[in-house]
């Protein structure tokens, strides 16, 4: 979309010992060519991995970022880490309500939205995850699901500088498939619509990801889509080389 900066985003889920942050060293020099210039990187490393990555990333411009938080501050939540403490360890945005986290651990969107504002109020950039299962496409429901997990998981405060909308398909994660060009850009510009009537004019300079099976051979053809202002990368963001390949798409 004109006018905004796109951002790429890579989630490592449940991979990255410490030999991994070679990958991030790696990316961080990578982003330093002057042609990144005009997008944002970010990395989302499991949280173990976010303090020291944060250290190694001072000094470039690659933004690290939780995959999850907990909706409260602190407090009696055995194995949860809050918005707070990934704010504290210096990343700068979170991933919420990721199809995993929906499906595995059964957050509604009730509990996206909380953790989305959890987010916002830690100074963090939330990415809100949303998408359809392959029933629900198959069902013609796409537009439908959409339409309410945006109502459900976005919260009043979402702004174009605290919220990015990640649209990631379930079926399109993991399996190398993805939906055609008119299918995602029927999707984000449905979303971009429905954001606007919430939100006017902070929706028109929101950043839209498409998430699903991005790697370097299909980036510029994804990137390329109306409404389309970045990916959220899974396997492809795990090696240096295959994350910048994607960042090179613009
Ligand atoms: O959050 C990104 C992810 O769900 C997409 O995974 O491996 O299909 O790029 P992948």
């Amino acid at each position: 979309t004109p006018n905004i900066r796109p951002l790429v985003a890579g989630n490592w889920k449940m991979n990255g010992l410490r030999d991994s942050l070679a990958e991030i060293k790696a990316i961080c020099e990578g982003v330093e060519e002057p042609h990144f210039e005009r997008i944002d990187t970010l990395i989302c490393p499991p949280a173990t991995l976010v303090y020291v990555a944060t250290a190694l990333a001072e000094n470039c411009a690659l933004h690290i970022g939780g995959q999850d938080c907990h909706s409260q501050e602190s407090g009696a939540f055995t194995g949860d880490v809050s918005a707070a403490m990934l704010a504290d360890c210096l990343a700068s945005y979170c991933i919420v309500g990721h199809s995993e986290r929906r499906t595995l651990h059964g957050e509604d969107d009730l509990t996206v939205r909380a953790k989305a504002e959890a987010a916002i109020a830690a100074g963090l950039t939330a990415i809100i995850c949303i998408g359809e299962t392959e029933d629900e496409r198959r069902a013609g429901k796409t537009l439908d699901v959409l339409r309410s997990q945006l109502s459900g998981s976005v919260p009043e405060t979402a702004t174009a500088a605290n919220t990015v909308i990640a649209y990631e398909p379930v079926w399109a994660i993991g399996t190398g498939l993805t939906p055609t060009t008119e299918d995602i850009a029927a999707a984000h510009a449905f979303m971009r619509q429905a954001l606007t009537m919430r939100l006017a004019d902070e929706a028109q300079a929101m950043r839209l990801l498409y998430g699903g099976s991005v790697k370097p051979g299909n980036a510029g053809e994804l990137m390329a889509i109306e409404n389309v202002d970045g990916a959220l990368v899974g396997g492809a963001s795990l090696k240096a080389e295959d994350f910048l390949a994607i960042c090179e798409a613009y």
